[in-house]
């Protein structure tokens, strides 16, 4: 049977669920609000941009710190990234569709441009620079 995940803001709430105890597991970053659609998984900081689907929105990790950016992707190479996380108090998004949605206070964002829809958020999702090389998407250095 699959335990159910915790979250690392509700592990340090509760630290024995998070050492496992009572049947909870502490959730990777990529467990974290990622409800319906999981990211895409970019290896060693790089995606292809064969992956990332035209005229959509996709949540890319990229690795590192911060690692969830939305690729809005239009046709060809126009691409623009956002943050993967609530300008209300930084808790990872998870993909509802076209909209992004907090699992910490419910504030939803428009996937396709980063935009609040529902807050407390009253900041839209800055945007994240990308860059395509060589038919790889990175986030710019
Ligand atoms: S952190 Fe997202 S609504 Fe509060």
């Amino acid at each position: 049977m699959e335990r159910p995940c915790l979250s690392r803001r509700r592990a340090l709430l509760l630290p024995a669920a998070a050492a496992g105890v009572g049947g909870l597991a502490a959730c990777a970053p990529e467990d974290e609000g990622f409800g319906t659609a999981a990211p895409l998984r970019a290896d060693e900081g790089a995606i292809s941009l064969d992956e990332v689907p035209e005229n959509a929105s996709t949540l890319v990790n990229f690795g590192g710190q911060q690692p969830f950016v939305l690729l809005v992707r239009g046709e060809g190479e126009d691409l623009t990234g956002y943050s993967g996380y609530c300008t209300h108090n930084g808790c990872a998004l998870r993909q509802e569709e076209t909209e992004l949605d907090c699992p910490c206070h419910g504030s939803r964002f428009d996937a396709s441009n980063g935009e609040v829809l529902v807050g407390p958020a009253t900041t839209h999702l800055p945007e994240i620079a990308v860059v395509i090389e060589d038919g790889l998407v990175r986030r710019e250095q």
